[in-house]
């Protein structure tokens, strides 16, 4: 879900609405605002997207209010309904409340509260907290929320709005995000950066155990455990609000495609020496000794961020000679770990805020383990909570499919790699510098071939965007590329896909082929190419149509495939998994297209899952 509020000059609504729109990727069931005219509070709620909520703001939208709170909703407790949209009230509508998160004790407050007389509206969570706001209000609505907070367990970023002190909104988190942002007479607070970028760029992150008091260009934060005020200094955020925008692109997704080569190098700008040979990583806590003392790099993910664990494991043990585990974060919480002192822990995150992985992340720690993130979102809560982030770059990525966010969190890897195996030395400087230059080359690979890429996908849409099933096969690093590229179908254009190791296909896919399965078959000419035309031939045999990502050039390819989408042959194919992904994404995207999906937003997934 997405919260906003703002408390200011401005009239409120187009403002919420602004920063709704720019946190819609986080959620889209439906949506709400409230806000408080006259000392009395208003409620829209719609159903559907936040354009249903918008078209019932007509005639209200320039009234005269300048507090108010906002939510996009992702349906956690009960259904999308209007009833269950945010904001919720309390009994005698007095005040408001958004919240994020889940409140996992809300049966037995509930039961408690309708035994004290409170009388429930929806099947959410939320409305509890309305409810026990309410219930603890004497007065002060600070000391009420703080009170109502101790009761509660579970994850939330709320915001509270209570007509007795209109010139007030307080804001409280545990485990959801939550930021603030303040300008000399206003007071902003979102789940998430692009919300607030139209307005400001100097934002404090909430931590957990915090509430804050916002006014008019004030704003005091205070420890909910120790009941002191904290002092927390603002930071520059150097997105600027039309990197949040669709540049006249269709949608987000092509739009953040097509940024990879930028997003790329972004990710490598000030980290790479070449001439030397080096990698430097000076804001990352990344140090040779940490490296040389490792026995064990434990990758923990979730989503496209765990593929790129994967590549990554691929790359480690090749270069560094060391173990590399890659786990999904939602089963590494819940395991028996082995995690000690010598291991070094990774967590990937493109928001920063997963909650999976920001459990991973705490147990690692438990743990004893030395824990550096990569991360896209700087002041994120996974890289507060890290030792050390590297910052992948990337720039906002609003599409729900992550794509610009993956490559880069690859580039990211890559040197991570490097400075791996130079730390522990484990490949000569020469070798390291031919990889560097590789890598260097490309952002321009990819920017030459991405029309070339995208006609091919749009051409092959046409033709491949009713079949019900597809399979993804590749070897070696290219196993983790198909695995995303079946991940990418599937979010987008709710197609049935699974990507697979190609010599995995004999043991059960391979029962699932015939005439109405096109295969994705990646096949550059690396040690595994003669295995994979192998099982190109086991899909042919069984009347599969088979669609190959090649090099340029590979004619013996091109006649065993139906299709054959070229990619650039290049001297070190460990840069692979950038060339053959970017293809995949276009394809996905392509094909979401042609069945009239939503691509930005589809069905039931949110961009940033900060609930378990
Ligand atoms: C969600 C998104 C995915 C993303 C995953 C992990 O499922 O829809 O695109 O890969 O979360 O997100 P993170 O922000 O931790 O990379």
């Amino acid at each position: 879900c997405g919260i906003v509020g703002y408390i200011g000059t401005r009239r409120c609504i187009p403002v919420l609405m602004e920063g709704l729109k720019r946190l819609e990727y986080r959620g889209y069931d439906s949506a709400g605002i409230a806000w408080l005219e006259d000392d009395e509070i208003s409620l829209v709620k719609a159903k559907g997207k936040l354009l249903a909520l918008d078209r019932k703001l007509d005639g209200v939208r320039d009234t005269k209010s300048f507090v108010g709170l906002g939510h996009t909703r992702w349906a956690t407790h009960g259904e999308p309904s209007e009833d269950n949209a945010h904001p919720h009230m309390d009994c005698k509508r007095q005040l408001v409340v958004v919240h994020n998160g889940i409140i996992e004790n809300y049966y037995s407050l509930k039961k408690q509260l309708e035994k004290e007389g409170h009388n429930f509206l929806s099947d959410t969570d939320t409305e509890v907290l309305a409810h026990l706001i309410e219930k603890y209000l004497n007065g002060d609505i600070l000391a009420a929320v703080k009170r109502a907070l101790q009761d509660v367990e579970g994850a939330y970023a709320l915001g509270v709005l209570w007509k007795g002190q209109p010139d007030t909104i307080v804001a409280a988190r545990k485990q959801s995000p939550l930021v603030l942002g303040i300008t000399e007479d206003e007071a902003f607070m979102a789940s998430d950066i692009p919300a607030l970028l139209p307005y400001t760029n100097n934002l404090i992150f909430i931590d957990d155990y915090e509430v804050a008091v916002l006014k008019k260009g004030d704003l005091l934060i205070y420890d909910l455990r120790e009941d002191k005020i904290v002092d927390k200094t603002p930071q520059e955020i150097k997105w600027d609000a039309s990197m949040a925008e669709k540049a006249g692109y269709k949608h987000f997704m092509l739009k953040e495609i097509y940024e990879q080569p930028q997003a790329i190098l972004n990710t490598l700008r000030g980290r790479v020496l070449p001439e030397e040979g080096e990698v430097i990583f000076e804001e990352s806590g990344i140090t040779q000794d940490l490296i040389k003392k490792t026995k064990m790099v434990n990758l923990v993910a979730c989503g496209t961020s765990w593929h790129a664990g994967l590549v990554a494991k691929y790359w480690i043990e090749k270069w560094v000679r060391i173990p590399v585990q890659v786990d999904l974060a939602s089963e590494f919480r819940y395991r028996d770990l082995l995690v000690d002192d010598s291991w070094l822990t990774i967590p990937i995150s493109q928001s920063g805020e997963t909650a999976d992985t920001l459990a991973g992340l705490r147990i690692a720690k438990d743990h004893g383990s030395t824990v550096i993130s990569i991360c896209n979102v700087v002041g994120s809560t996974i890289t507060r909570e890290s030792d050390g982030t590297i910052y992948t770059h990337a720039g906002p990525e609003i599409g729900v499919a992550s794509t610009k966010a993956f490559t880069s969190q690859l580039a990211a890897l890559y040197l991570l790699g490097l400075f791996m195996a130079k730390a522990r030395g484990t490949l000569d400087q020469k070798a390291i510098k031919e990889k560097i230059d590789v890598m260097l080359e490309v952002p321009g690979l990819i920017e030459e071939e991405l029309k070339a890429w995208h006609n091919r996908a749009k051409d092959l849409s046409c033709e491949f965007s009713q079949y019900p099933n597809f399979l993804y096969l590749g070897r070696g690093l290219h196993f983790p590329v198909a695995l995303e590229g079946a991940l990418k179908l599937k979010e987008i254009s709710y197609i049935h896909a699974e990507g697979y190791a190609a010599g995995e296909m004999k043991h059960g896919p391979i029962a699932l082929i015939d005439k109405n399965m096109p295969v994705v078959c990646l096949a550059p000419q690396d040690h595994v190419y003669e295995k994979l035309l192998s099982n190109i031939e086991e899909v042919r045999s069984r009347r599969g149509i088979v669609i190959s990502l090649g090099e340029k050039g590979d004619e013996k390819l091109k006649k065993l495939s139906k299709e054959l989408i070229e990619v650039p042959k290049v001297d070190d194919r460990d840069v692979n998994p950038f060339l053959y992904t970017i293809p995949l994404q276009l394809l996905a995207y392509e094909i979401a297209v042609q069945r009239g999906c939503d691509v930005d937003q589809p069905r039931n997934l949110a961009k940033s899952v900060t609930v378990e």
